[in-house]
């Protein structure tokens, strides 16, 4: 079954062979028209265990040897790449199947939707119930690289952090047990999860739900756009207002890059930075529940700025509409935005920089360069539930 496309470019008894393969052993893979893609995506090689790791100049770079932290060349962190292209394909269709949420009209794809950067477009997003999320929904392009999730670090991974949306009343509203009973009466699943998991003897479990979803989130790389060709040394690849904002990004003054350090743009850490909150709501105390650590009360991750110009409105609440604005808020005073007798422990890079406008016009410029979406996966037409709205 896994080589039978390889097959098809191949001899004809091959292909008779194959087909046989996939008739006697996965019947109802081939009745229900779904089958699961054995190459890699772009960007990523097939090893000889089936595996796909990731290939990208940046791992030509040495940090400690070449620029040092935060220039142009500084090499990519730690990834996750050690999935195989079944997997990411299996991925692929349960993260815009809505049979995945308890009453199956929701999909992953709903509030991370490919054509708005892997984001909702929303300040806060909406779950199955129509109840309003306390955060915005973050882009996913990425997040192969990221040690924790989510705006307040909670989860340590991928598999961990889908377990969050599946079962939550305000996102996907499922049970672990509604979850398995509602994708075993899809025809296709339980022979795409067998193929997606050939050691595993029960493939159709919670566990491979969510490695599946990890592989394909793990395959959204995002990282040519003008900056790295620049980075990577295309000096036309930036014109002169994003080379002007790249130096004020990584100026001492404005300090951007010391916390969206380059090439991912998020040092990966937890800051408090002072962003106010929707009008009348209270105070979202971010890692400081995580951490149960008083110093990081109203602290978030750093978020990445990669493909950043489509993923508005800006903050962990959707404070600010546009990148203008959130660019503006670092400059308009440390601590400005929060409320009177109200006490947060605001980061030591969070200054007062006096950008002019003209230099926040240029920061909107260089963060316009970020976006790169060359290797957008396919959406499917359809998913196997049948479901996709
Ligand atoms: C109702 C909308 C909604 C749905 C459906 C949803 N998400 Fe999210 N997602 C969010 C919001 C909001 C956050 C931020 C939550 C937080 O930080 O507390 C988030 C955060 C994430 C993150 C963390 C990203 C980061 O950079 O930290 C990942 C990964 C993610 N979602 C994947 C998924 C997957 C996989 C599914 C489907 C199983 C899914 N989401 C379904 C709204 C949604
Ligand atoms: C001290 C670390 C720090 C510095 C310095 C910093 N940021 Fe941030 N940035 C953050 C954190 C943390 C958030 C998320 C805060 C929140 O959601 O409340 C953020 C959020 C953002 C966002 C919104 C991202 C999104 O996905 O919604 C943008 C845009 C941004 N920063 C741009 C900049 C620019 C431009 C500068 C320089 C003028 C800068 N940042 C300096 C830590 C920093």
């Amino acid at each position: 079954m896994i080589n039978w496309a390889k097959k098809q470019g191949g001899r004809k008894a091959n292909v008779l062979f194959g087909l046989w393969a996939v008739l006697l052993t996965a019947p109802w893979v081939w009745a229900s028209g779904f089958s699961l893609n054995d190459q890699c995506p772009p960007s990523f090689a097939l090893d000889s265990n089936n595996q796909c790791q990731l290939r990208n100049l940046y791992q030509f770079y040495d940090s400690l040897q070449d620029q040092g932290l935060g220039g142009l060349k500084t090499a990519l962190p730690d990834h996750r790449d050690d999935f195989s292209p079944q997997q990411i394909d299996l991925g692929r269709l349960l993260f815009f199947d809505p049979v995945l949420s308890g009453d199956k009209d929701l999909s992953c794809a709903n509030c991370h939707n490919p054509a708005q950067g892997f984001s909702d477009g929303m300040a806060r997003s909406v779950g199955a119930s129509g109840q309003v999320h306390s955060r915005s929904a973050p882009t996913l392009w990425n997040s192969a690289f990221l040690k924790s999730l989510l705006w307040d670090a909670r989860a340590n991974s991928l598999e961990q952090q889908a377990l969050g949306p599946l079962f939550s009343e305000i996102e996907m509203a499922n049970t672990p047990k509604q979850l398995l009973t509602n994708l075993n009466q899809v025809e296709a699943y339980p022979a795409l999860f067998a193929q997606a998991f050939p050691s595993s003897e029960d493939a159709l479990v919670i566990a491979n739900i969510t490695t599946a979803l990890a592989a394909f989130q793990s395959s959204l790389i995002s990282l040519n756009s003008p900056y790295d060709r620049y980075a990577h040394g295309d000096r036309k690849a930036l014109n002169p207002e994003q080379l002007e904002g790249l130096n004020v990004f990584r100026s001492f003054v404005a300090r951007c890059s010391q916390c969206h350090t380059p090439p991912l743009f998020t040092n990966q850490q937890v800051a408090v930075i002072g962003t106010p909150e929707p009008e009348g709501m209270a105070r979202d105390i971010g890692a400081q529940a995580t951490f149960g650590a008083e110093r990081l009360r109203g602290g978030f991750k750093v978020p990445t700025l990669r493909n950043i110009a489509l993923t508005a409105p800006y903050m962990h609440s959707g404070r600010f509409a546009t990148l203008r604005g959130a660019a503006e808020f670092y400059t308009k005073g440390r601590g400005h935005a929060v409320p009177e007798g109200e006490e947060l422990l605001l980061h030591w890079h969070i200054s007062e920089p006096n950008l002019t406008a003209t230099e926040l016009d240029r920061l909107v410029d260089f963060m316009g360069a970020l976006s790169d979406e060359s290797f957008m996966p396919k959406i499917p037409e359809q998913v196997p539930s049948g479901l996709l709205n």
